[in-house]
């Protein structure tokens, strides 16, 4: 032996040296140790935890692997499995060691609630992986979240979302002149990426009013800048395995570019994507410094000499960067972390529902008459006239079909945890601790067939009509895509808006023609749930044909 090797290091480390036991027996001992403490784990788990005292399987409460062996092996599975524990245990179940999941409509707005009832912490251990560490969303604590999240609200209220209308006007004729201006040439396009560009140029513009420095807009890219939807759904599909594994990340953050292009092509989207969130920053914060020198006397020129960054002075970033929150909360990477949470969630859902929806418009031919006939007036002086969201957010039939989308794509389909850090939670006969983490899903919300009768059918009309009366209220108290309380998403004005104007543009009389290629309810329809429900994996998306 030429040096000390880890069996001899473990040795000397348990002193076993001086007993005379060889590096072999060292490694027995330390297994048996590790055999011992986890056997002690797991009796600990279910027999003493507070959490011992719930229904559900015993392999679920015993281990995280239970749930790891669903999401990460199999592919997003573990919901279906919750989806089956609940039948066979009962509406208030522990899904893992730590976690509870209760299926049960009328506790949803018991569960996500305002900051007046109860105050909410985050579990944190539920996300860690995808290294959003230090945004709003990820915030453990209750009254820090409230201090993050604060200042975004004003940009995303519907006051904030009526003032961005110009700029959605905007994107949307982009999208529309895009389609338009490849007809003739018979191009297969990928709606799902052009959507993801569309979604993803909004909330760029709103992050930072100009464009990046590459000098382009996703839209402007002639395949609809396929590798910005491939950064979102390459983190969504790491999502188990970097949950599973939280320093994964971390890992792959500190290996050099070039190296993990080779080994790992999915890794180093994350990469891409951090590095685009810090480049926002950054501008932000050096227009913000140049202001700030103009304000000196004699430092007038500075401005002339980049007025580019001028368009930025609206900005969200820009308004974050000059705000009165302390200087450790406007760090650079911290602000870059809030920006990944605002461009990806920003981007996949709104995406994902448009593309959700435009299938079953383009191939229902009466839902399609329909919603023309409902289009026809509002939309009639488009673009030179640019209804408001209001006015859209009144056209009953548009707004069933997005109803009907967000409830068939849940927007977040996996259970969301909270934990009252204070007080107990009581559920039925159910008293559950302070601490514990209790989530609830909209994919089991929202398939409840006692509230929506056929509920894996798209059924837009189900949502209009005024005699529904109990049944219609049924459903809104079940409908939960955005969730609810302290914590629901802070988009959600800004994607209702979006949504609805992306739509009545491209779907009004006389809009862009555009038709679905080898495209089928498979490839909508969510077969995984990475956080966000995907389509069967081998999808090759939702395609056009522009003739
Ligand atoms: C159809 C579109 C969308 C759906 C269905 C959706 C759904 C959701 C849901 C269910 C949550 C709660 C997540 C959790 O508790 O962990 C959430 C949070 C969030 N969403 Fe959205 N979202 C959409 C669009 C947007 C947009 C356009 C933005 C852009 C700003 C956005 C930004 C956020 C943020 C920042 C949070 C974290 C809020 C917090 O923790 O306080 N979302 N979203």
């Amino acid at each position: 032996m030429t040096g000390p090797g880890v069996t001899s290091i473990l040795s000397e480390l348990l002193h076993v040296r001086q007993l005379h036991v060889g590096p072999g027996a060292a490694l027995l001992f330390l297994f048996a140790a590790c055999l011992v403490y986890n056997a002690g784990l797991v009796v600990y788990r279910l027999y003493f935890s507070p959490q011992a005292r719930f229904p559900g399987s015993k392999l679920a409460a015993a281990s995280g692997w239970y749930e790891f062996y669903y999401d990460y092996w199999l592919d997003g599975q573990y919901i279906f499995e919750i989806e089956r524990m609940h039948a066979k245990y009962g509406p208030i179940i522990r899904v893992n060691p730590e976690e509870l999941s209760i299926h049960d409509p009328d506790f949803y707005a018991e569960l996500y609630v305002a900051e007046s009832t109860r105050r909410t912490n985050a579990y944190d251990i539920f996300c860690k992986g995808i290294d959003f560490d230090g945004s709003h969303l990820l915030t453990t604590d209750h009254d820090l979240h409230r201090r993050r999240r604060k200042p975004l609200e004003p940009f995303f209220s519907r006051m904030g979302v009526a003032r961005l209308q110009p700029m959605l006007a905007e994107v949307a004729l982009h999208l529309e002149t895009r389609i338009r201006d490849l007809k003739g040439t018979h191009t297969v396009i990928r709606l799902d990426h052009a959507f993801s560009a569309f979604s993803g140029d909004i909330i760029g513009r709103i992050c930072l009013n100009s464009t990046d420095e590459t000098g382009g807009r996703f839209l402007d890219d002639p395949d609809f800048a396929p590798e910005w939807y491939n950064v979102i759904h390459a983190i969504v599909r790491s999502i188990p395995l970097f949950t599973g594994f939280p320093w994964l990340v971390r890992v792959v953050g500190l290996i050099p570019e070039r190296v993990l292009l080779w080994a790992y092509p999915r890794g180093q989207m994350f990469n891409i994507f951090k590095d685009r969130a810090k480049r926002h920053i950054r501008r932000a914060m050096k227009s913000t410094t140049r202001e700030k020198k103009t304000e000196i006397p004699g430092n007038e020129h500075e401005r002339a000499e980049d007025d580019d960054d001028d368009e930025n002075a609206s900005s969200l970033f820009h308004h974050i960067v000059n705000s009165d929150m302390p200087e450790s909360e406007r760090s650079e990477e911290r602000l870059a972390k809030e920006a990944q949470v605002l461009l990806g969630g920003g981007t996949a859902s709104t995406a994902r529902t448009i593309g959700f929806a435009s299938f079953y418009i383009l191939t229902r031919p009466t839902i399609r008459s329909r919603l023309e006939a409902e289009l026809r007036q509002p939309m009639a002086s488009w673009p030179a006239q640019v209804p408001t969201w209001a006015e859209l957010d009144k056209l009953p039939f548009l707004q069933a079909i997005v109803k009907e989308s967000l409830r068939l794509s849940y927007g977040v389909m996996h259970r969301l945890p909270r934990v009252s850090p204070d007080v107990p939670i009581q559920y039925r006969d159910y008293t559950i601790p302070p601490g514990i983490p209790v989530g609830m899903s909209a994919y089991l919300m929202h398939s409840d067939p006692a509230v929506f009768p056929s509920p894996g059918e798209f059924i837009p009309e189900r949502w209009i009509g005024d005699k529904l009366g109990s049944s219609m209220a049924a459903m809104n108290k079940s409908y939960v895509p955005f969730c609810r309380g302290s914590r629901n998403c802070l988009g959600m004005n800004l994607a209702m808006a979006e949504m609805s104007l992306i739509l009545a543009v491209l779907f009004r009389p006389n809009g862009p023609e555009f038709e679905l290629f080898e495209t089928d309810e498979t490839d909508i329809k969510q077969a995984h749930d990475f956080l966000i429900p995907l389509p069967k994996i081998t999808t090759k998306g939702v395609r056009a044909l522009i003739r």
